[in-house]
């Protein structure tokens, strides 16, 4: 038996230095001098080559340091192929490319998620909380799903030089240190991903003539004995895309460029001679040489000329399997992706510890195979690939189709520019059942939720989930967003601002100039005397009283006081900011469709008001949000709120399917697509699903998708779609479980019964 950690644990943070000059093999000799000298090295060093881990390297048995980075993926296009071949143009060291794919980990991601999880929550939700966390284990064994990386070792005095030929081709690039290179060490020698490590594992490694057993793992390495004629773009993809677990390594180095233009030389003599030889003998060449020698005469005057080097190139596979079945078919899908592009996978017999070792990232190439490649065509075997969005916090919002990982993050987490979504779609594409599933995994895990709903689809939902449903406009449900907490000059002037835009939208009507001005300074007037409480009714008695101002503010606003709108404010807002629901519901149906526009801006404000008192994660729902932009005043109102929202830790999420109207450039119209756009720079996150065929061509060009794309968007079928967020896409597929289902789905008929 053979503790692997032993190895790992014993080493790090040590330096190379500090191991020569303490020959008991322990760091601080004198302080822990009654230890007992340490146990002869085990046979684990010797198998994996490894001597130790320092804190920021590996260290090969021949003394040998190396650097590990990790890199993350990028989409392929040919601007970044030309700048990684001008990078590998500079390379004059060895550098090892390793991907590695496993089935992800997800059981950190549950164990928060269970933490996360409110006390207050009802029996349904509950169940439906536990079944997402079901849903993450299933996804770490479910076929297809994979957690990819990418990193690149090479000798650790040249990382610093590594990282920035890679920087410069526009990958990012981080250097792997401490625990972090434990664990990534430690996986890459037993396979898989740990999450958690056990410290006193203990492995034991069995030699086999084709595989190696590690543990409990079988582990075969083969090599690419053959190398495709021509290599495709992105030709490691489709062998990744197969979708088993493995480890894939290739191994570089750069042969100096006259070396190579002497070699070059000397083959194009070699063929030349062939051929005066053959016209000799009257003779024509054979096409095949004649095509060799064009090559090869081409080759040799780009590498003269600089655009060309010559590279020792050897690839290996490392796969990962539970039982030999299993590694059986693995090996012959790896086999099959080779031999249909004319490649051939070798299967090392009694090699598999080289080939396990040309795997490890200890820029080793220990099976000791090479292959002389040109940049062009070792440009295209560079591992581009999608990148992923599997952040590992906040919860799960969907699959990722292409990277084939699940799609996990935090808007609120505090790396996003903000945590504003914006959902858009054709009517019945999904858009509300994937709001309300993301309203019930934010709950879920403590993120408390409102939604201003003007179709009365969400109340169910919130009912089953325990929350609350508020009609604005009836008795007793009114609301008081002129509530303002005075501590912040700025954030007062902004509220002013807002209450200002509130009032217009409410009185229906665009102010004069004039107007504007005096309800600008009325509201000035009345926040800067102390108050106990304020609200509108006050704000309406003060406009009464107020003898300089504009008596005709009052009578505008007479209906909300008196009249018939008398119950969507009140001057009780404490009752919904003093005491949270886990998520509320503004239902709007019971309104004039007319007056939903204000409700929503009042309902808005007021949610605001509670972010301001008590900033936390909380996510505001604003469905239908293109009735609120229809109006000038209404669309400043939600551009700026979704501005400032970061500030309060307030997510807004839009949604709208009148994506025309939002993103339109008709400058005919009051309202141009101008603040649509703007309401959509201010979303870290925007969620396409499908889209109709009158509107893909402005969503296209709004985000600038390609024609395939938009294409599919069109024929995609509910609740698939796009993912904009960190200047990438990502095709996503929200799935929800049964348990989820149950709470989110809205019955027609079904909303008025409780
Ligand atoms: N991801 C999904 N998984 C399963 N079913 C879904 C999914 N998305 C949508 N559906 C189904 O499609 C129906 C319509 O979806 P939804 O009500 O969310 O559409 P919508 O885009 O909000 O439409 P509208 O514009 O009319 O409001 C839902 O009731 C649900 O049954
Ligand atoms: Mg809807």
């Amino acid at each position: 038996m053979k503790k692997l950690f032993e190895l790992v644990w014993n080493c790090v943070g040590r330096s190379t230095s500090e191991r020569e000059a303490d020959p008991s093999g322990t760091a601080d000799g004198a302080e822990i001098a009654d230890t007992p000298a340490p146990k002869p090295p085990p046979d684990l060093p010797l198998f994996y080559m490894l001597s130790h881990l320092e804190k920021d390297g590996p260290v090969r048995l021949d003394g040998v340091k190396v650097g590990v980075c990790e890199v993350m993926g990028l989409e392929i296009d040919e601007p970044k192929l030309g700048s990684f071949a001008g990078a590998l143009n500079a390379l004059d060291f060895p550098v090892q490319l390793l991907i590695r794919q496993h089935q992800p980990r997800l059981g950190q991601l549950r164990r928060k998620l269970k933490y996360a999880q409110p006390a207050n929550l009802t029996a349904q939700t509950e169940a439906a909380s536990e079944s997402l966390r079901r849903l993450l284990k299933e996804l770490e064994s479910r076929d297809g799903i994979l957690d990819r990386r990418f990193y690149a070792v090479c000798e650790f005095p040249r990382v610093d030089e590594l990282r920035g030929l890679l920087s410069r081709t526009g990958l990012s690039v981080h250097h792997l240190t401490g625990r972090q290179l434990k664990m990534f060490f430690v996986s890459t020698a037993l396979g898989g991903s740990p999450s958690t490590m056990d410290e006193d594992l203990q492995v034991e490694v069995e030699m086999h003539r084709h595989h190696v057993r590690v543990g409990e793992t079988l582990v075969r390495s083969l090599q690419l004995g053959k190398w495709p004629r021509s290599l495709s773009p992105g030709f490691l993809q489709g062998l990744m895309a197969a979708g088993a677990p493995m480890d894939l390594s290739i191994h570089l180095g750069a042969i100096p460029t006259d070396q190579a233009a002497r070699t070059l030389e000397w083959q194009k003599v070699r063929f030349e001679s062939a051929q005066s030889l053959s016209f000799k003998r009257g003779r024509s060449m054979s096409p095949e040489a004649e095509i060799a020698l064009e090559d090869v005469t081409r080759l040799r005057d780009q590498v003269q000329r600089g655009r060309e080097r010559l590279f020792h190139a050897s690839l290996s596979v490392t796969l990962h399997a539970k039982d030999e079945k299993t590694l059986r078919e693995m090996t012959q899908r790896a086999k099959a992706h080779f031999a249909a592009t004319l490649g051939k996978l070798d299967n090392l017999s009694f090699r598999q510890r080289e080939g396990l070792m040309s795997t490890l990232p200890l820029a080793l190439n220990a099976v000791g195979v090479w292959r002389t490649l040109d940049t062009s065509s070792l440009m295209r075997i560079f591992p581009f690939s999608p990148p992923d969005m599997d952040t590992r916090s906040g919860t799960l919002y969907g699959i990722d189709m292409r990277a084939c990982a699940p799609v996990v993050y935090d808007p609120w987490d505090g790396t996003h520019l903000n945590a504003n979504t914006a959902v858009l779609a054709r009517s019945g594409s999904g858009k509300s059942f994937s709001t309300k599933l993301g309203v019930l995994r934010g709950i879920c895990r403590g993120v408390t939720a409102y939604v201003i709903d003007p179709e009365g689809e969400y109340a169910d939902m919130a009912r089953a989930a325990g929350g609350r449903v508020l009609s604005p406009g009836v008795p007793g449900q009114g609301m008081n967003p002129f509530v303002i907490d005075k501590g912040d000059s700025e954030e007062m002037l902004q509220r002013i601002g807002s209450l200002r835009r509130l009032i217009e939208v409410m009185v229906g009507e665009k102010l004069s100039a004039d107007r504007r001005a005096s309800l600008d300074h009325a509201l000035a007037g009345y926040y800067s005397t102390p108050r106990k409480r304020t609200g509108f009714r006050d704000f309406y008695t003060y406009l009464q009283e107020d003898e300089n101002g504009d008596p005709g503010l009052a009578h505008l606003l007479r209906p909300f006081a008196t009249g018939s709108l008398r119950h969507l404010l009140s001057d009780e807002g404490d009752d919904l900011l003093g005491n949270e629901a886990l998520v509320t519901v503004f239902d709007l149906r019971l309104l004039e469709p007319e007056l939903r526009p204000a409700a929503a801006m009042v309902c808005t404000e007021t949610v605001w008001a509670a972010a301001a008192q008590d900033p936390k994660p909380r996510l505001l729902v604003v469905d239908e949000v293109w009735s609120i932009m229809q109006h000038p005043e209404g669309a400043a109102f939600m551009v700026s709120m979704a501005k400032r929202a970061r500030k309060h830790r307030l997510g807004l999420q839009f949604i709208t399917q009148d994506v025309q109207d939002l993103l339109s450039e008709d400058t005919s119209r009051a309202i141009t697509g101008h603040s649509g756009r703007a309401l959509l720079q201010n979303a870290a996150f925007k969620l396409l699903l499908q889209q109709d065929a009158a509107a893909v061509g402005t969503v296209g060009d709004a985000f600038d998708l390609p024609e395939e794309l938009q294409r599919w968007l069109l024929s995609c079928p509910r609740g698939d779609g796009l993912l904009l967020a960190l200047g990438n896409r990502f095709p996503i597929r929200i799935e929800a479980t049964p348990e989820e289902t149950e709470v989110i789905e809205w019955r027609p008929g079904s909303h008025r019964k409780a």
